[in-house]
């Protein structure tokens, strides 16, 4: 036996005997033992080792106690075949290979053939990063953040971060959103008609669970959000598209057969433009005549640059049949993942419950620091702050576009990315790859529409991530790809 299989420490408290039995033992049990040979003999290993053979002696007794070895006359100490069985996953050596059939066991999903939001993961190394979905770090604010997360663990505090909730949100949190941050849509809520999500993508999921049954249709926006689609697909549902012009989602003649209707209202997502007073009264009136709930995706709502925000569709009279979604993620950070859901009482119940079992609440600590925030006016502030840069970047953008591009731009002034249709022979794909060799992180805009193949001719350009001075360099690289790719 190599010296090497056994390591044997002279200072620790572990009398000797008992390190050799369980170097033994690991010898054996590893496969590092070839188990058709005896054991040294006492003598032999006590020599080898340099400790005592009374030593020896005791580890093998122990051995010999425990099965693991067994005497044989005339060939001293074997292994015992009956334990080399039990242990033969790890010698390793008779068993095959365990194949798991992974992709039948995994649940078939419906969804597909929806395409899926593909961001460049390292769009932050890039120098023109124009990527949707994403904030500039720099504008997050980290000492006050920093603040409350410390606060948060302070008392009286300290019960909220850190207890296990179970189905309850921070009351502090739902408080605070309810005088604090939805008056500022037109909102007027009771804390039983709140929900703290993990964002709205956990809305939208937590809603798709609750409230659809196999079969039932859901009207989305055309072009519209990917990740809704997917949530409702995967949760059984048929999709409707519905068209988007230059005032919103078109209505359709009816809702009848609609069960639940997703729509972006403020600033339709990707294109940016605002759902007409005049549509969403309409809307309003379809959908209590064919009983459809809506879906208000109030993503970016306070980010209006000309003009001052339209109100919630959920504050209109008669907008009982609203659900209103909300979200930190465009006004502070999407990586905080929290949201809120302003519904009727009995559904919040309902949801409640359905997320006690996937994820029990959001973080208590998170929570209760983003109380903090706002009860601080730091949150507003932060708010305020951040309006005004990305509107300097949005006329930053929407100037470089018309200056340098072959065509003209107009787009509507909110949001946090400009929605670009080129003419009808630019291929956003091949433009999207040619702007990524250049620095250029753009995104195509095909795959928001059910029919991709005929809208290749449009792309986004987020500019909430990209510094300020960034931009018109950026425009500039992305005109010469332009260029490029209409004249090959
Ligand atoms: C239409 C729409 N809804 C919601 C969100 C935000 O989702 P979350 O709050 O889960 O980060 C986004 C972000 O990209 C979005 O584009």
């Amino acid at each position: 036996m190599g010296r090497t299989l056994i390591a044997l420490d002279r200072d620790a408290p572990e009398p000797l005997y008992q390190q050799l039995r369980k170097a033994l033992e690991h010898a054996i049990a590893s496969g590092a033992l070839n188990p058709q040979l005896p054991l040294p003999s006492s003598r032999e290993l006590s020599r080898e080792l340099g400790i005592s053979r009374n030593t020896v002696n005791t580890a093998y007794q122990e051995l010999i106690a425990e099965g693991f070895v067994e005497p044989r006359p005339r060939s001293g100490l074997v292994v015992n075949p009956e334990m080399l069985s039990h242990l033969s996953y790890e010698t390793g050596e008779q068993t095959s290979p365990d194949v798991i059939d992974w992709p039948s066991r995994v649940r078939p999903w419906p969804d597909t053939r929806i395409p899926e939001i593909a961001k460049v993961s390292d769009w932050h190394r890039y120098p023109y990063p124009f990527v949707a979905g994403q904030v500039e770090v720099e504008s997050f604010p980290r000492l006050a953040w920093a603040r409350a997360l410390r606060e948060a663990l302070e008392p009286p505090h300290l019960h909220y971060s850190l207890r296990d909730g179970i189905d309850e949100d921070d009351p502090y949190l739902v408080d605070a959103l309810c005088r604090e941050v939805l008056p500022t849509r037109g909102i007027e809520a009771e804390p039983d008609q709140v929900l703290i999500t993990l964002g709205s993508q956990q809305g939208l999921d937590l809603l798709a669970s609750s409230l659809l049954r196999e079969g039932d249709t859901v009207g989305v926006e055309d072009p519209g959000y990917l990740d809704a689609r997917h949530i409702f697909s995967r949760a059984g549902a048929l999709l409707a598209p519905f068209g988007i012009d230059g005032a919103g989602l078109v209505p359709p003649a009816r809702l009848d057969g609609v069960s639940l209707l997703h729509l972006t209202p403020s600033h339709h997502s990707p294109t940016n433009v605002t759902l007409s007073i005049g549509r969403r009264k309409q809307l309003l009136a379809q959908a209590r005549q064919s009983d459809t709930l809506l879906i208000e995706d109030d993503y970016d709502s306070e980010f209006r640059y000309q003009g001052s925000p339209t109100p919630a569709l959920k504050a209109l009279p008669g907008s009982d049949r609203v659900i209103y979604l909300g979200t930190f993620s465009k006004f502070l950070a999407p990586g905080l993942r929290l949201g809120y859901l302003v519904a009727a009482p009995e559904l919040i119940r309902e949801l409640r419950n359905q997320r006690r079992y996937r994820v029990r609440h959001a973080s208590g600590h998170v929570q209760r620091a983003m109380s903090l925030l706002i009860d601080s006016g730091q949150y507003h502030r932060t708010v305020r702050r951040r309006r005004t840069q990305l509107q300097r970047k949005w006329h930053a953008l929407r100037d470089a576009l018309n200056e340098l591009l072959p065509w003209r731009v107009d787009p509507p002034p909110g949001g946090v990315s400009i929605w670009v249709t080129g003419p009808s022979e630019l291929d956003c794909v091949e433009l999207a790859r040619a702007a990524l060799a250049r620095g250029v992180v753009i995104e195509r805009g095909d795959i928001y529409f059910t029919e991709r193949d005929a809208h290749r001719n449009h792309f986004r350009l987020g500019f909430a991530a990209i510094p300020l001075e960034s931009i018109r360099p950026g425009v500039q690289q992305l005109a010469a790809v332009v260029h490029q790719v209409l004249h090959r």
